[in-house]
């Protein structure tokens, strides 16, 4: 499924938008991965969300990649999605607050600082976890990680 979500909502409609054009789309997707708990409208949100920020941090263009990984070395199988830019990095003072609502670096009117706390709100309520790599003035990688959902009529201990 999130094979199918990355080139459609990113790939095809996000960079037919010229707001993307000096960025360059890198995908590495795994083929088959495992269904996982989520809602597509959410999901397109969450991606959209990290999209437009890593836009925002590359304003000289950059590259945008991203992965999906099923990691099943774990106690539990889980689907790993990771964003990286190429931008402007998130200082270490401000990698503690930037899920907080409103938290905004942007100048007035132009972001509301929603983003990333939406984001994490629709990771929590499928059960995955978010986290943050980032070096200023060399850019930012999010990682997400879903638990794959049960084959039916197994129950979790
Ligand atoms: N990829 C990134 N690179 C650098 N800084 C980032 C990145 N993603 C988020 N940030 C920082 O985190 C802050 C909060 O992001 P968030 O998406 O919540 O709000 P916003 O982008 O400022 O506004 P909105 O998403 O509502 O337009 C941003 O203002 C920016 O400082
Ligand atoms: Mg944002």
């Amino acid at each position: 499924m999130l094979r199918d979500y990355f080139p459609t909502f990113i790939g095809r409609s996000t960079y037919a938008n010229p707001l993307f054009n000096s960025i360059t789309p890198i995908f590495h997707l795994a083929e088959n991965l495992p269904p996982m708990l989520a809602n597509e409208q959410l999901i397109k949100q969450l991606i959209v969300n990290l999209a437009l920020n890593a836009r925002d941090a590359m304003p000289a263009g950059g590259r945008l990649t991203f992965e999906t990984a099923c990691e099943a070395s774990g106690p539990q199988p889980m689907i790993c999605c990771t964003v990286t830019d190429t931008g402007v990095g998130i200082p270490p003072e401000h990698q503690e607050k930037i899920f907080d609502p409103f938290f905004t670096t942007k100048k007035q009117g132009k972001g509301t600082g929603l983003g990333l706390s939406n984001v994490h709100r629709i990771v929590e309520l499928f059960g995955g976890r978010i986290s943050l790599i980032s070096s200023p003035g060399q850019g930012t990688t999010f990682t997400i990680r879903f638990p794959v959902m049960p084959p039916p009529g197994e129950h979790s201990a």
